[in-house]
């Protein structure tokens, strides 16, 4: 917050408490002229208006909440700026790793600063950890059979890969259905813990400079051809005569790299599943300017024990027992 909107946010909440205070005061007193339990003189359709001093319970109350009010913004952060006495913060911001979060709850104890967010994180790991780790020791297949991995790895799922791949993993326009037996880089155990702990960067080059608009638009033929499309066969012919330059990643058969067991995750292009679309205009697109979707790695953030979980539940989409 700039100082002038810390500023503003501390006149505004001191004025009101003092506003709210002297009201109460001004009402304690007696101001209406005539003794307490008098009328007032005054008569509202027969109803006539005493002098009637404020409840005690009720202003004893209300100075009570006056004081924890003033406790609260001196104690807490909240007031502007202001960081509070008691050294208390919700979480440290700006966190990018295991690495650098460690780090932070070192420093913040060496400050004597009370982090919520790392009390919370304590306790789970108190309650949590050993439970995690003996799943962690167990092997994917094995877990698939585990209702309780399961469902601790499906929310993990929900938590931190549902934005992109969908909360039924199903995925979408860029992000890989997770749930189908058609893999970009592989399902084994092995291979999918691999693809979350260290991410997946996919580089297919753009090869409108090479192929120009005349040839992208025949190789978008001989690509369709390929999933048993109706397309423009001259086209097509002339595509596949240039094919070679698309094999290395595709193979020669288009079946993609899973198929040859080769690293790039270039998609087997001969199915209907397409990541990026399999309208004509969405694969010229992937040819012309090429794609690049980036999965991010998960072993900084989440920590080798729950990839393992969530592993065994991506896992158990395509493998259920
Ligand atoms: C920011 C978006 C994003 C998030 C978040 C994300 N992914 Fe991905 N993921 C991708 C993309 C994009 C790819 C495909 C990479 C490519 O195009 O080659 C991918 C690929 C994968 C693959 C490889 C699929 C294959 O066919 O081989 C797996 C497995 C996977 N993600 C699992 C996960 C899990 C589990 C999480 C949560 C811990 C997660 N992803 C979170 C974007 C994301
Ligand atoms: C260097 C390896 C490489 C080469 C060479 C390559 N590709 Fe790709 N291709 C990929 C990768 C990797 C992807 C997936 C991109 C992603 O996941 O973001 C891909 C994606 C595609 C797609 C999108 C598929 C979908 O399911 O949406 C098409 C179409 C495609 N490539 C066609 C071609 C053609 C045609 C050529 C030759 C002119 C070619 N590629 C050459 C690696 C390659």
């Amino acid at each position: 917050m700039t100082s002038f909107w810390s500023i503003w946010v501390v006149v505004l909440t001191l004025a009101c408490l003092v506003l709210i205070f002297g009201l109460l005061v001004w009402n304690l007193k007696n101001y209406a002229g005539v003794e307490e339990g008098e009328s007032c003189g005054h008569q509202f359709d027969g109803i006539e208006e005493l002098n009637n001093p404020l409840p005690k319970w009720w202003t004893y109350m209300f100075f009570a909440t006056f004081v924890w009010a003033v406790y609260y913004l001196a104690a807490y952060p909240g007031l502007g700026n202001w960081e509070g006495l008691g050294q208390w913060t919700s979480s440290n911001q700006g966190i990018k790793s295991l690495a650098e979060s460690k780090q932070a709850v070192i420093d913040a104890k060496a400050a004597g600063k009370t982090v919520q967010l790392d009390v919370e994180m304590r306790n789970a790991d108190e309650k949590f950890g050993p439970l995690f780790e003996s799943f962690a020791k167990r092997d994917i297949p094995d877990l698939v059979g585990d209702e309780k991995a399961l469902e601790i790895g499906q929310r993990l799922f929900s938590q931190n890969c549902a934005q992109c791949h969908g909360s039924d993993a199903r995925g979408g326009q860029g992000y890989p259905n997770l749930t189908d037996t058609d893999w970009l880089y592989g399902g084994t155990p092995a291979k999918i813990k691999e693809s979350i702990l260290n991410g997946r960067n996919a580089q297919m080059p753009p090869w409108h400079g090479a192929l120009g608009d005349q040839g992208v638009k025949e190789m978008t033929a001989h690509v369709l051809s390929l999933s048993g499309r109706k397309v423009n066969q001259k086209d097509a012919k002339a595509g596949e005569a240039k094919f070679a330059m698309c094999s290395a990643c595709h193979g020669a058969d288009g079946k993609g790299s899973f198929a040859h067991n080769l690293p790039f995750g270039a998609p087997d292009l001969t199915d209907k599943v397409w990541l990026y679309g399999g309208s004509q205009r969405a694969v010229e697109d992937s040819i012309a300017k090429g794609r690049a979707g980036v999965m991010p790695a998960w072993k900084e953030i989440l920590g080798e024990d729950k990839v393992h979980l969530i592993s065994a539940y991506v896992y158990s989409l395509s493998n259920s027992k």
